[in-house]
């Protein structure tokens, strides 16, 4: 029988993400497991520790199936216009527990193995270099590099892989980066009923006319009446795989090339070899995790953990900000961005059944646009002040708004001023 401690106050937390590290040491500073308020006043526990969230990720009585095992969301106390309905409401793998979680992430998993993804290397250099060329070509004067690099290298990957065309591409673009806000500009449920109406609409397309994408792939195996898949789970796939591949990478790229211009040191140190690119890559997604706080897990029974009761029922948020940078397990400078540190493992990707389907084509990504990028652009320098560089409105999505560079430094600067000549 454990002690059970009372629970401190609990924390808002701060939906316009203005300080995610700071936060995030403020939650380790209570405890492992400590009460939070998200949007709306719902209550939930958020989880700050690498050891509990590993425990947690793979305990039979945690549950990530709201419609199942939320009685909040199930009572309708959770308005259809809540912030984060989208990370509960859909009925894909992302939300599914035990069988259905196995039959859902069985029909796209194949896809993303790593020996699959190494075969997408072509396509990811081809359009890594498209997208320099046409920086190269306004080299002189400022680029929003998120915007023009970081954002473009995922998304036209995953369109291309899930066959989306050109003119769907805006819309869906948008509506992802509401549903990854935490202080949405719009209301959520409109957000979801566009997202579920242009893939509804991407669906018909590919059925009328099926390629050799995965869109098409998932199409057929719910037609030939496989894996029980309903027309709603196939849709609310697509808008997984699509969110999920694509601003998430754009955070780790943006977050990447952030270290790099603030701290001019590392370039030199990656050219002598002190660490290679992908252990840059790895303490990127440990210092500053793409995903900074993951919605949502639930209860089946009460659990006691660390001295503290999750009720049945009760909601669980996993802190991956506040985790991946403990200083029982990264040292002392766990909050330092070194890239030679011994460490690399981090939960960025999740641990468990529901680990990252696409950590290997996250990385491969990485591991090709950023070298790429540097290499085309060694004098690149931020425009502005780092601090000037803003965060995005998120605890979840953890990246800037922008990326203001100048490409080819302050050459290219003054050349744009007509200070001198090429
Ligand atoms: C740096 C980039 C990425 C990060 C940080 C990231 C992070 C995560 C996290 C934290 C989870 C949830 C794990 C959990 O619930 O325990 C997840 C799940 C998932 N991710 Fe990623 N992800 C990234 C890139 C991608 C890409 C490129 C794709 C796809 C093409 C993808 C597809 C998925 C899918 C399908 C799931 C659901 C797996 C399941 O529930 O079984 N992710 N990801």
């Amino acid at each position: 029988m454990t002690d059970l401690q009372p629970a401190p106050a609990p924390i808002a937390l701060d939906v316009t993400g203005a300080d995610i590290p700071g936060e995030a040491a403020r939650l380790r500073e209570q405890g492992r497991l400590v009460p939070v308020l998200l949007p709306g006043g719902v209550r939930v526990w958020a989880v700050t520790d690498v050891e509990l969230l590993r425990e947690l990720f793979v305990d039979w009585r945690v549950s990530k199936d709201a419609a199942q095992h939320w009685p909040a969301y199930i009572a309708g106390e959770i308005p259809p216009d809540w912030p984060l309905i989208s990370w509960v409401s859909v009925r894909n793998m992302f939300t599914a527990y035990g069988k259905d979680h196995q039959r859902l992430r069985k029909l796209v998993g194949p896809a993303f193995t790593a020996r699959r993804v190494a075969e997408l290397r072509p396509r990811i250099r081809q359009i890594t270099t498209e997208l320099l060329d046409g920086l190269a070509a306004r080299a002189d004067g400022v680029v929003d590099l998120r915007e023009e690099f970081a954002a473009q290298v995922p998304l036209r990957v995953i369109t291309a892989l899930m066959g989306v065309p050109a003119d769907l591409r805006p819309g869906l673009r948008l509506c992802v980066e509401e549903i990854f806000s935490t202080a949405p500009r719009r209301d959520p449920q409109a957000t979801l009923a566009e997202m579920v109406s242009i893939l509804t609409e991407l669906v018909a397309r590919r059925r009328a006319e099926p390629g050799p994408d995965m869109t098409s792939l998932l199409i057929s195996r719910r037609d030939n009446g496989a894996d029980r898949l309903t027309e709603q789970e196939l849709v609310h796939t697509l808008l997984l795989v699509i969110s999920a591949g694509y601003e998430t990478t754009v955070n780790l790229l943006d977050q990447a090339i952030y270290q790099l211009l603030t701290r001019p040191e590392l370039a030199a140190q990656l050219r002598v070899g002190a660490f290679t690119w992908s252990h840059l890559i790895e303490e990127t997604l440990r210092h500053t995790p793409p995903v900074a706080n993951l919605p949502l897990r639930y209860a089946l029974v009460d659990i006691d953990v660390a001295g503290t009761r999750i009720k049945a029922g009760e909601a669980i948020l996993a802190c991956f900000a506040a985790a991946n940078r403990d200083p029982n397990l990264y040292g002392p400078d766990a909050d330092e961005f070194d890239p030679a540190r011994p460490i690399k493992e981090h939960l960025s990707f999740g641990y468990g059944p529901h680990y990252c389907l696409g950590a290997p084509l996250a990385r491969l990504e990485a591991v090709i646009a950023l070298p790429a990028l540097f290499g085309r652009f060694p004098a690149m320098t931020l425009a502005v002040a780092p601090e000037a560089v803003k965060p995005l409105a998120s605890f979840i999505s953890h990246g800037h708004q922008r990326l203001p560079v100048l490409l080819d430094g302050q050459l290219g600067a003054d050349r744009a001023a007509g200070k001198s000549g090429r």
